[in-house]
Order: structure tokens, then C-alpha cells, then sequence
């Protein structure tokens, strides 16, 4: 593979202002090396080929909420790649009970409606994160002193408005998310549903989930279940456990947050299969890979090669497991991602740099997707 572009520190520094200035037709990467007529189709969307779904991660609220930058959505070179490069959507935030429910009365739905309202103007299909989950509840909830009775109430009134409100519309809910510590021991202290309410309340929420949107897929979501483990066999007694009831679980989702302090989970293939044999869709959901990075400094090229590999990997692990039919990045670019604030010492862990220009990982997530859908080698790919 040739060589990319590596930007110096300065650059990035720079870049990481940049966002306002550039424009969108100018955006740096896209089309500068594609014959003329043909930068349209140099994207990851046009890659995929309709093969999988490929998506990112909308970046909104969370982490964003403390930085000095604007919200990205109002950016319009970020609107611009978002509704180019990928034909999927999640919201990073914007459909979390603490966003939606900022108190017990209140739906707030102006901008997980945005997401919707985007996706629908590009054509693209939308993953709903996340309906039952331990971390971002309001204090109201987490704090408030119901009974299990209402517990049970508050979360069937949340599903049923959340999920009924864009009926039809989701492609992939991640119904449940995070329920199992690394041990694969249920978080029976810290998830407020499970605490309070026990562990049937999952077959519940997959339940009302279905009543309130038929179409949409259901799915199990987590972080470190790329590979057979602890962890991912719980997941994979407990699914089966629910099937056997007739729970109406669709999918089982790995979030796929990779560092490359750790090896590459080799057995992701085997560990999504496993799951397709039950009868599953499996999906990638929120696909990251960080590295070391002190503050302000550039990746090493032996760094962005790595990155790239891992990154080619798990896409190639996507299209390679049957039913596997989604692949989501989790953001872009690396001033957006949640990373630096949560790793300690990690960073530059999306596929793009802070001025839209392309990392070794984006050409290898696009040529891996390019493989897999025939149009490898087409013009518009050349580089
Ligand atoms: C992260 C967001 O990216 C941040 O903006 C927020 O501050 C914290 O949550 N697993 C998940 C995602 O299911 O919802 C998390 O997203 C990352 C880990």
C-alpha cells in the first residue's frame, strides 16, 4: 500500500481549529486524487456497495457537552462527510435516557429528530443506543426512590414513547447494553433495572420493544465481547436461555473499542459466528482503535500502520461472518472522539484527521469493504 499524507504536529494542531474555516465542497481527501466524475463514489458508502451497512457514530452531548468546540452537527463540513462517507447512523448520545429524559415529565426529542431527520434526506438506515443500560441515567432516575412497580412503569413508558416515536424508522435497537462485567457476572449493583427490578426484566424490554416497533432489529450490545470470552459466553447462555422463552432477540452486537496496547481479538470471527448459529444478526457497532499518544503529539507511522491493520480487520471480520450486516465506526474525526477524555494517555483512534484528510485506516477500512463488494480497482478508488 502506498503511503499516506501524515500530518506534524503543527498541522494537527492547526487542523483541530480548522473545522468552521474549510468548506465543504473543499473538504481535504475526498476526490483529490479521483479522475474527474468519479469523487463521488471515492467514500466508504460507495465502497461497501450495499454488501453491509457501514455507519458512524453522530457526535452530540456526552463527552462533547465539555469541549470549547461548536456542536458538530452545525459544522457543515461534518454534516457534509457524515452524509457522504457512510450509509448508517447511531446516535453517540442523542437517544440516551439522559438526553432524552432530562426530567421525569419531559421528552426532549429535538435532536435524536435531527439524526432521524438526516438520515432520512441521505438515505440512510439508523441504529437506536441505547433503551436499557447502567451509565448516562438521569439523577432523577438513578436518585429518585421508586418502587419496582414504578421502575417497571417508567422503563415500558420510555420504550413504548422512545421507540414508538420513530416506529418503522430504526433499523437495529440496541435494546440492552452493558449488562455483564468482564467476569460475565450481570451488573446487579450498579444497573439500576437489574438492581431493583432483577434479571427479567430483559425479557421484558426485548418484549416491548418488538410491541412498539415490529420492524426494528433487537439487539444485545457490549464492549470487550469481540472474542470468546468470560464475558461474550455469558452472553451467549443468557441469549440462549431467552430464545429458548421465545424472547424476540434479534442481534447480538460487539461494540468493538479496540486499544493497540492489546492484541487483536483473532477469534472475533469464530465469536460472531457462534452467535449467528443461534439464528442472530450480528453487527460491529462502535468500532475505535486508540493508541499512545501524549497530548499535542503525532502518531508514529508504525502506529497508523498498526491502527490501519486492526481496523482492516475487523471489517474484514464484518463481511465475513454471514448475517453480520453492519459495521459502525464510532465518529470522526479525532478531535470528535471520545477517546482522549476517557483513556488516559490514548488518542487518534477514528480514521480521519482533525482537517477530514484520511488516516492509513480509512483507505484500509475502504479497500476492505471495496474487496468484499467487487468494486476494488474501480477509478473512483485509485490513489
Ligand atoms: C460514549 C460517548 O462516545 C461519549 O460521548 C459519552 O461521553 C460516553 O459514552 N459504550 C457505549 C457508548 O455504549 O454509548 C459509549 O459512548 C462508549 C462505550
Amino acid at each position: 500500500m502506498k503511503r499516506r499524507q501524515v500530518l506534524t504536529a503543527t498541522a494537527v494542531a492547526t487542523a483541530a481549529t480548522l473545522g468552521t474555516a474549510a468548506t465543504a465542497s473543499a473538504a481535504p481527501g475526498h476526490g483529490e486524487h479521483t479522475p474527474p466524475g468519479l469523487a463521488k463514489k471515492d467514500t466508504l458508502a460507495w465502497a461497501a456497495g450495499g454488501v453491509i451497512e457501514i455507519g458512524s457514530a453522530v457526535a452530540g452531548g456526552g463527552h462533547h457537552t465539555e469541549q470549547d468546540y461548536p456542536t458538530p452537527m452545525s459544522e457543515e463540513i461534518y454534516r457534509e462527510t457524515l452524509g457522504r462517507e457512510v450509509t448508517s447512523l447511531s446516535a453517540e448520545n442523542q437517544m440516551k435516557w439522559d438526553y432524552l429524559r432530562p426530567d421525569r415529565e419531559t421528552f426532549d426529542f429535538e435532536d435524536a429528530d435531527e439524526i432521524m431527520d438526516f438520515a432520512q434526506q441521505h438515505g440512510q438506515v439508523v441504529r437506536g443506543h441505547t433503551l436499557l443500560w447502567h451509565a448516562q441515567n438521569p439523577t432523577w432516575l438513578e436518585e429518585g426512590d421508586f418502587s419496582a412497580d414504578e421502575l417497571r412503569d417508567l422503563l415500558k413508558e420510555h420504550i413504548d414513547t422512545v421507540v414508538g416515536r420513530y416506529r418503522g424508522r430504526i433499523q437495529q435497537w440496541d435494546v440492552v447494553n452493558e449488562i455483564f462485567t468482564d467476569e460475565g457476572e450481570l451488573r446487579l449493583n450498579d444497573n439500576i433495572w437489574l438492581r431493583e427490578l432483577g434479571p427479567g426484566i430483559l425479557a421484558d424490554a426485548f418484549r416491548w420493544t418488538r410491541a412498539a416497533d415490529p420492524d426494528a432489529l433487537l439487539f444485545f450490545n457490549d464492549y470487550n465481547v469481540d472474542g470468546v470470552s468470560a464475558k461474550s459466553d455469558a452472553y451467549y447462555a443468557l441469549i440462549t436461555e431467552l430464545l429458548a422463552e421465545g424472547v424476540p432477540i434479534d442481534g447480538f452486537s460487539t461494540q468493538g473499542h479496540l486499544s493497540l496496547r492489546y492484541d487483536f481479538p483473532e477469534d472475533i470471527t469464530e465469536n460472531l459466528q457462534r452467535f449467528a448459529d443461534l439464528g442472530l444478526e450480528t453487527a460491529i457497532t462502535e468500532l475505535d482503535v486508540r493508541m499512545d499518544l501524549e497530548e499535542g503529539a503525532t502518531p508514529t507511522e508504525q502506529q497508523l500502520e498498526q491502527q490501519a491493520d486492526y481496523y482492516r480487520r475487523m471489517t474484514e471480520a464484518a463481511l465475513s461472518v454471514e448475517g453480520c450486516n453492519s459495521l459502525t465506526l464510532w465518529g470522526f474525526p479525532d478531535v470528535y472522539s471520545w477517546v482522549p477524555g476517557t483513556f488516559e494517555g490514548e488518542g487518534a483512534a477514528t480514521v480521519l484527521w482533525d482537517d477530514y484528510t484520511r488516516k492509513p485506516a480509512y483507505y484500509a477500512v475502504q479497500d476492505a469493504l471495496a474487496e468484499a463488494s467487487g468494486r476494488a480497482g474501480h477509478p473512483a478508488l485509485r490513489r
